[in-house]
């Protein structure tokens, strides 16, 4: 057996495993120990081996492997450069052995990645600076503001985490120390540097900043969301003594009773279809229930409500805006202009209509009337919030792998008002009401393009986007 040392780096382990591939070693005579671990073989001496395995001169290395690979190699799990290698060893000779769910390296593989994927989640939910002034790197003679925090990763995930507080606390300096290492962010270069790890008394504890930030917890609070069971598994108890706010819980708790009822009281004078929805969510239940509803204003002036149409079963679930002229008076989804062009486009994709469900984000036609026409009118944010409980019903009776979002109404709907839809286009995005969601173009926003050039472009992101849709639902299922 021939031993490699490995230091927690994965650039370090790629080279040796790529001259390792070249000489032709098996996985088999090979054992990456990792330097950070304590081996009680280590010291022992590899005896002269020769590879038995077959060299490969030039390895081949897939993007998809490599990605996962990289997220996988911060678990603190030991064996995972062996684990490593024998996939790559196994890809030269099998290069589909990704979509191979079943082999036990490839679902090792995804497992390490998705518990990696979950700790970098956490870290970036639960990092907390705490203000220190400071002499001014520039100019000593002054104080600058540097914000620190110390956070304790269940792996090693430190650089890759680093990137999204760059971004978020661009303007600021600011330095997250970990046990294994640290980061600090210099905002006049945007470098990050990293150092050694820390131990959480080098991180200051309390500041003004926390007071600041738990006035902010405090107004933003649910207290119809309390849960302590439900918070204690999103938020493990070694977490809370990062969080200031967790000052605030008693009093939060105490208080939340008062303030539940206070919330439904004002709640009860917005417009929801909610009590209409029945709770048994299956589609023949609720298209049966769907002409009752008068959760706002929209059914009034409406010929008749739309409920979604498309198979039960289907993996795919598309979310339009609302009916317009044709479907209002059809009483189906899809069946008018806009409509022709998105069943343009699935037929081009060959995309089945088995495997997909078509529904709107509001279930009436909203419109003026001009002379003999009825020319649509945009939901408002609480139309679309009214009707949201029929559209969580149906993905709860569907349960998609993917939906497909079509359009700003749609998208508000199931990925927040905050969401850019021309920037944030054909992004998978996991949200509370589903695991996959990601948005496009509305067909009708492809009608109404200015020219020629714009329609192509704008039909091209659509038809990209339902692509990326549509292999992602009907694709692997991801380890999750
Ligand atoms: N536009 C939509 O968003 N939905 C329909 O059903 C028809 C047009």
């Amino acid at each position: 057996m021939k031993i490699l040392s490995i230091p927690p780096d994965f650039d370090g382990w790629r080279t040796e495993a790529r001259q390792a591939l070249i000489a032709g070693w098996s996985p088999a005579q090979l054992d990456f120990q990792d330097t950070t671990v304590p081996h009680p073989l280590a010291l022992l001496l590899a005896p002269d081996e020769s590879p038995d395995g077959r060299p490969f001169s030039r390895p081949h290395v897939p993007k998809a492997f490599l990605d996962a690979a990289q997220t996988a190699s911060v678990h603190r799990d030991s064996q995972r450069w062996n684990l490593l290698y024998r996939l790559l060893y196994r890809l030269q000779t099998d290069r589909n052995l990704l979509s191979v769910e079943v082999d036990s390296d490839v679902a090792a593989l995804h497992r390490l990645s998705a518990q990696v994927a979950r700790d970098l989640h956490k870290m970036h939910a639960f990092v907390r600076f705490r203000k220190v002034d400071e002499p001014d790197p520039a100019d000593p003679a002054q104080t600058a503001e540097h914000y620190i925090a110390w956070y304790r990763p269940d792996h090693r995930i430190l650089h890759l985490a680093a990137p999204f507080f760059a971004e978020r606390f661009a303007p600021m300096r600011w330095t997250i120390l970990t046990p294994d290492e640290s980061v600090t962010h210099d905002p006049a270069t945007h470098q990050l540097t990293f150092g050694p790890g820390l131990p959480r008394e080098a991180a200051p504890r309390e500041d003004e900043l926390e007071s600041l930030w738990r006035s902010y917890y405090g107004s933003i609070f649910n207290p119809a969301r309390l849960n302590p069971w439900a918070m204690r598994s999103d938020m493990p108890v070694r977490y809370w003594q990062n969080l200031p706010e967790m000052a605030l819980l008693p009093h939060l708790i105490q208080t939340a009773e008062a303030r539940v009822a206070s919330m439904v009281t004002r709640q009860a004078e917005k417009p929801t279809a909610a009590p209409f929805v029945p709770a048994e969510h299956k589609l023949p239940v609720l298209s049966a229930a769907l002409p009752s509803c008068k959760g706002c204003d929209l059914f009034l002036h409406a010929t008749q409500v739309v409920p979604g149409a498309g198979s039960g079963h289907a993996r795919l679930m598309l979310v339009g805006e609302q009916p317009g002229d044709k479907e209002d008076l059809e009483g189906a989804p899809f069946v008018g202009p806009a409509g022709h062009l998105l069943h343009k486009a699935l037929e081009e994709l060959r995309i089945k209509s088995a495997d997909v469900y078509l529904t709107n984000a509001v279930k009436h036609f909203k419109y003026v009337k001009r002379g003999s026409f009825r020319l649509h009118q945009n939901p408002r944010t609480s139309e679309i919030n009214a009707c949201r409980p029929w559209l969580l019903a149906e993905i709860d009776a569907v349960k998609p792998r993917v939906i497909l979002c079509l359009g700003a109404s749609a998208s508000k709907s199931l990925l927040g008002g905050t969401f850019a839809l021309m920037r944030e286009r054909g992004q998978i995005k996991s949200t509370p009401y589903a695991e996959r969601v990601l948005a496009t173009i509305h067909p009708s926003a492809v009608l109404r393009a200015r020219d020629q050039q714009g329609r192509e472009q704008l039909y091209n992101f659509l038809r990209d986007d339902l692509a990326l849709a549509y292999s992602t639902a009907t694709g692997p299922e991801k380890s999750r």
